[in-house]
Order: C-alpha cells, then structure tokens, then sequence
C-alpha cells in the first residue's frame, strides 16, 4: 500500500515533470537583415554587441539557414511547416496562409502553449481569420502588411492611399500611430508577454519590422553610425541588437530563460541592388529577391538556457531550412507535426533537434524546395529560373555585394546570368558558397538528378486557398469605417468561425 502510493506519486511527479520542462519558444524574426550587418560575421561597422555575444558564448551560430527570397512566403512557411512552393509564393497583400493547414501557433496552444505573435504579420488580412489571432495566436499586436513608415505606421500598400495599418489582437489598435517607433512598442509589448507569462510555456513569434525600409532609426542609432558609408541601415540593425538584448533581459529576469529556447533569423538575405538598400550580403552572391545564396542563406542562431551547455558557442553547418522550425517546436512541446488534409500539401517540416544537438547526421539527401525552379540538395542547387528577376528586374539582385555600402560589386559584374529550364544553372554552394562556377556543363549528371527530382516537385506548387472570399475593395471599405485603420473585410472577429 506504501509502496503503491509512493509509485503513484512517483508517477505523477514524472508527468509533471515532463510538462513543467515544456521548453518555452520564442522565434524572433529580422526582416531584410543582410549576411553580412553583423559583427559575428566580421563587420567592424555593424555595432551588434548582444547578438556578438550571444554568437561567441551563448548560441548555436545556423551558417546554412534557408529562407525564401523575400518575406510573406517564408513568414508562411514558418507558420504552416511547408516549403514555400508549398505555401505560397505571392508577397501581395492577398498572401496568406491556405485555411485548411493549423499554423504552428494552433498545434503550440493544442499543446498548452501560451501563444504570442508581436510585429509584422504579412500573412493575410482580408478576413478575420487570416489575422493573428484567427491562425491561432491568443494575442497579437503589430501590423498586417509587408512594409509601413516606422514613426506613423502609415502604410501605401492597400487602398492606393495611406492607411494606418496597427492592429492590436481583434481591433485596430487606435491611438497607438505616430506615438513612436515601431520597433520600440513591438519590444515593449514582447517584454510584457515575458512578463504576464512566468508558469506557463510560451509561443511568442515576435516579427521585428527592422531593418525594412523606408530607411529611418531614432536618432541615437544614427549618431552611433555617423562614420558608416551607410548609417540609418547600420541603426535599424543596431537596433534589432538593442531588440534582442530586452527580450533576453527580461527572459532573464523572470527566469523563464533557463528554459527557453530563442531563434533569431533574418526572413531574406539583405537587399543590395542600389543605393537606397544598402545591406550587404558579403561574400555571398546577391540579395532579397534573388535565389542566390545572398537571397536565400541567412543570419540566424539558436540560443537559450534549454541549449545544452556544452553546444553553446558552437556552429552547425547542416542546412536548415524556416520551415523546420515547425517540427522542432512541436517535438518539443511533445506533439507530432502532422497536418494532413485532402488538397492541401503536407507537412515537409523536419524535426532538427537531434542535429542541433549532434545526435543525428543532417540527411544530405533531403530535398529543399527553395523557390519554383529551384532545388537544393545538400551542396548543389539546381536553378531552372532567372535567378534574379523580381522587383522590377533589378540586374544588381545577382551582383556580388562589396562588405561595404555602396555597392560596388566585389567580384566583377554579375548582373547577367542565363538560368531556364533549358539551360539550368548548377553550383556547388559548399566548396563554392559565391556562387562563381556554374557546374551545368561539367557535372550533366548531377543536373539529370536534380532536374528529375525538380520536375516532380514542380507537379505539386499550391498557392494555398483564403479562408474567405474578400477582395482588397471590401477590405477598404471596412478600413474606411474603422476611421482609416486597416481592417479585414469581416470585421468585428466571430469566435465561430
Ligand atoms: C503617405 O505616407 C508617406 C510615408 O509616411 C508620406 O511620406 C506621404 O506624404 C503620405 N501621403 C499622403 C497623401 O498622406
Ligand atoms: C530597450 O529597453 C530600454 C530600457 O527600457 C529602452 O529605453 C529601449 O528603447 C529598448 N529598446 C528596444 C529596441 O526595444
Ligand atoms: C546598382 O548598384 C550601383 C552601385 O551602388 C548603383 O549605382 C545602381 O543605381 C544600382 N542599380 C540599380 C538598378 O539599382
Ligand atoms: C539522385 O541521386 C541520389 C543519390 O545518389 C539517388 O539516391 C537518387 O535515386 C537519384 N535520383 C534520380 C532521380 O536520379
Ligand atoms: C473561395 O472561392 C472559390 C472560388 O469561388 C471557392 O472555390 C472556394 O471554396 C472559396 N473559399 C472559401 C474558403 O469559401
Ligand atoms: C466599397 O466601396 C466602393 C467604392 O468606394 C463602393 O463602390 C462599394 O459599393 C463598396 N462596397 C460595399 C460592400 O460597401
Ligand atoms: C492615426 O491614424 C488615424 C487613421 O489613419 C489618423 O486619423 C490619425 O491622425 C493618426 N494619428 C496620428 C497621431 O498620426
């Protein structure tokens, strides 16, 4: 009898045990962050002392973390756990994430996460369930589209007008535009998530709008960089530092930190195709918009007192890929990333947490759906597209960026790249990470390999459905009657949907 109660407690000590060590997740992401703004990277310009010091004693440094070439599509990816041809490629104010896929924020809270999303969104507005809290965040506050005026949160996208897009869990978040830098409130309101959430495990996705243009900083960033060939995008990334050093501050003060799991990425490589965006993504070939590695291999560190002691300080060259946050997270909070559904793609999120950990060997033979026309597998990436097209064909997209602002290409002109379907580009992105040589004609095998792969692949691109029927009309209209404030079509939220 004594020995059975004592199993019992036993029994139940070990089950709480299992749930108190539910890892707490914050994943916070950088936009437009070039490789090489980063004092870990090597750039004495870049003042980045949090960041450099978490990267030397506290992080796993992620040297081959994939993203998209530009935002909404890797924002989805993360929140859906899908590749982004299998999420969505669009960077309009329609994207959005398809209905029927749970986000990672629905699988956390099933889980018994608190769930948080702090910043940009650009993952669909147009209904009430295309917002934060309709894809699952119980709070949310910051702003729905790609891009708005730091001091005003005025915002030129939608409307073919200025509207003020800032939004604060189911209503606009009235009052709050032209009261400060975005940043500087989205910061605030992650410390006071950290703050409100000490007991329970946390989901906070918080999106820093830094260092996205229109180029502007507070004045103190500025002044720290007056001597920089570049200094307002020198102070959005200083800034993004300053970020990071209040969330791990008051991770650290409430305690929650000792069982914290903290990611920081950029979303794209660094935009660096003219004057006016002057990241730099050295040595990298190219930049945003562009599926050079510039484009698509971002800054990004995994950190937090959950990390075994003995990794800290470390670097992992195994490719990651955005949306293998999706598995890892709900490894840990001890759920499994399925997410089956007829029509919808499944889940290609991969669970690194053993390859963080060193406990599994990275598959190299995994196929990484960067892009449409685009294939990584370990070290060859296949490309069957202009490499650096978008955004109005801007040719500096495919240039080597120079490790300062201006930009003068460092390696010479490499604005005119051939890549079809016909004639696809290969590179070896592990002896060759510059993207010099393009292999095609040497190794026809490995093209024949890949190419076979691609088309398969090719055979399941999914844009993914709304969650309702609404156009970019019906959602000024209601930003119309919410006094100029962005705000879906369906306004007021209905709990039933
Ligand atoms: C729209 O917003 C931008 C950025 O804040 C500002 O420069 C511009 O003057 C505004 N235009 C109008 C018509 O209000
Ligand atoms: C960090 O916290 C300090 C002290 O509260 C504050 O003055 C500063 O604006 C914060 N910076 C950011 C980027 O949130
Ligand atoms: C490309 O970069 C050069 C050097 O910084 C700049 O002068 C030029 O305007 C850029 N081209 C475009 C199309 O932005
Ligand atoms: C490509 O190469 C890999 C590894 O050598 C092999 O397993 C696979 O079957 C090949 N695929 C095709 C389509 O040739
Ligand atoms: C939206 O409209 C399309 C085309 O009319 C339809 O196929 C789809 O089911 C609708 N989506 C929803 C969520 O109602
Ligand atoms: C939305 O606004 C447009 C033009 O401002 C108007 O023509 C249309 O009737 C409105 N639609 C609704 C459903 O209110
Ligand atoms: C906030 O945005 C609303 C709606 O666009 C606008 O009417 C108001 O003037 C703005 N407030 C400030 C302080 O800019």
């Amino acid at each position: 009898m004594v020995m059975m109660s004592f199993r019992f407690a036993l029994v139940a000590l070990a089950r709480f045990a299992v749930s108190a060590t539910k890892p707490s997740l914050i994943f916070t992401m950088v936009d437009d962050w070039g490789r090489f703004n980063a004092g870990f990277h090597g750039n004495s310009l870049a003042k980045t002392p949090v960041m450099d010091a978490l990267v030397r004693d506290e992080a796993i440094l992620l040297e081959r973390h994939y993203t998209y070439k530009y935002c909404s599509p890797t924002r989805r990816s993360f929140l859906s756990g899908r590749f982004p041809p299998h999420s969505g490629e669009i960077n309009t104010v329609a994207a959005t994430v398809d209905y029927r896929m749970r986000t990672i924020a629905e699988r956390l809270a099933e889980a018994g996460y608190v769930t948080a999303h702090v910043g940009k969104w650009h993952a669909g507005h147009f209904s009430m369930a295309q917002t934060p809290h309709g894809r699952g965040f119980a709070t949310s506050f910051g702003y729905f589209n790609g891009a708005e005026d730091h001091w005003t949160q005025q915002d030129t996208e939608d409307c073919k007008h200025n509207v003020t897009d800032i939004w604060d869990g189911t209503a606009p978040a009235f009052g709050v535009n032209g009261t400060g830098y975005g940043d500087l409130h989205f910061v605030e309101r992650a410390v006071s998530v950290i703050e409100q959430a000490a007991g329970a495990p946390l989901f906070m996705y918080v999106a820093l709008q830094c260092a996205h243009q229109p180029m502007e900083a507070p004045a103190r960033m500025i002044q720290l960089h007056e001597s920089a060939p570049s200094p307002v995008e020198y102070a959005m990334v200083s800034l993004v530092d300053e970020a990071v050093g209040n969330i791990t501050a008051s991770l650290k003060a409430t305690g929650i930190w000792t069982n914290t799991l903290l990611i920081v990425a950029s979303d794209n490589g660094g935009p660096s195709f003219s004057d006016q965006f002057a990241a730099t993504n050295w040595p990298l070939r190219g930049g945003k918009y562009s599926v050079f590695e510039g484009g698509v291999r971002n800054n990004a560190f995994v950190t937090g007192g959950f990390l075994p002691s003995e990794l800290r300080g470390k670097r992992l060259d195994a490719v990651l890929h955005v949306c293998d946050w999706y598995a890892t997270f709900l490894g840990l909070a001890g759920i499994e990333a399925d997410d089956n559904h007829d029509g919808v793609p499944e889940v290609d999120s991969v669970d690194q947490w053993p390859v963080l950990l060193g406990q599994a060997e990275p598959n190299v033979d995994r196929d990484i759906f960067l892009a449409s026309g685009v294939l990584l597998v370990d070290r060859w990436k296949l490309i069957t597209t202009d490499p650096g097209s978008e955004n109005g064909g801007r040719s500096n997209n495919t240039q080597w960026s120079g490790p300062l602002y201006p930009q003068v290409p460092a390696f010479g002109d490499g604005s005119k790249v051939g890549c079809s379907t016909d004639v696809p580009c290969l590179f070896d992105v592990v002896s060759d990470p510059s993207e010099f040589t393009d292999l095609a004609a040497i190794r026809p095998d490995i093209v024949r390999n890949l190419s076979t792969r691609l088309a398969a692949l090719m055979l399941g691109v999914f844009e993914g459905q709304a969650a309702a029927n609404y156009t970019a009309t019906d959602v000024c209209n209601a930003t119309v009657r919410q006094g100029g404030y962005l705000t879906p079509a369906d306004f007021p939220f209905q709990e039933s949907l």
